[in-house]
């Protein structure tokens, strides 16, 4: 498969994906090589990029900003590009996201109210994306039971925001499973955080639409990411 193959991802998010996907998540790839390793990480079956924004405040860690996006996007310009703002102050790094070529945003329920989570949702859709919710793993469901309608998707976190490679946190399907029962039935389920072929079963039996991988599928060679992806896709 080339990049050509890839020209309708851009389009992936904007419904909920017929089929559970594959979203390769960028802060496991190589930095110094980064195209060309997303690039491959896609031609393995990978269907979207996941795009973690640290701010070192939210999350004890820092990753990139909308100028990497932004370069990516020149070599990948088909790609659907999901960027996740783990960040406390979404509001003010919602449009320089968007403009750098992001096709959807999802900002975290812990640093907004209702309310606000409702107008940046809005904001979001008004700049041209799409809009996800995201919930920590010690953070209740009931903090985003009354926005299921108003995002596009519920992003829950299966490990404590800010790094890659941790375990997965199991007792969060339970928050994937009433996203499916108590959401719209195009709400898209996205699942981050140590998802593998041992962990993405469990996820898609809760009704996870979309698996992001990070160290799982760039810790493996070229060579093996096929069948990881082939795996976790059951
Ligand atoms: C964690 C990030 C994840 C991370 C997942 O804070 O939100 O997207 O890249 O990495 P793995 O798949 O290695 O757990
Ligand atoms: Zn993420």
């Amino acid at each position: 498969m080339t990049n050509a193959d890839h020209a309708d991802s851009r389009q992936l998010l904007r419904s909920r994906p017929t089929s559970p996907v594959v979203a390769p998540s960028v802060l496991a790839a190589d930095f110094a090589d980064l195209a060309a390793d997303c690039s491959n990480a896609l031609d393995s079956g990978g269907k979207l990029l996941h795009l973690d924004v640290m701010d070192g405040h939210f999350v004890p860690n820092l990753s990139f900003g909308p100028g990497l996006i932004e370069k990516l996007r020149v070599s990948l310009p088909d790609t659907c590009f999901d960027v996740h703002l783990m960040i406390t102050d979404p509001e003010k790094y919602i449009e320089p996201f968007a403009k750098s070529g992001a096709d959807h945003i999802t900002f975290h329920c812990e640093v907004v109210s209702e309310d606000e989570a409702k107008r940046l949702a809005d904001r979001v859709r008004e700049l041209g994306c799409t809009a996800g919710i995201a919930i920590n793993p010690e953070t209740p469901f009931e903090k985003v039971q009354n926005l299921l309608g108003s995002f596009e998707m519920l992003l829950v976190m299966s490990v404590h925001p800010g790094f890659g490679g941790q375990s997965f946190i199991a007792e969060v399907l339970e928050k994937t499973r009433r996203g499916r029962e108590e959401g719209p039935a195009n709400l898209i389920l996205e699942m981050d955080g140590g998802v593998a072929p041992e962990t993405a079963e469990a996820c898609r039996d809760v009704g996870c639409d979309v698996l992001v991988a990070g160290s799982a599928l760039f810790g493996k060679s070229n060579s093996q990411r096929p069948e990881v992806v082939r795996t976790m896709l059951g």
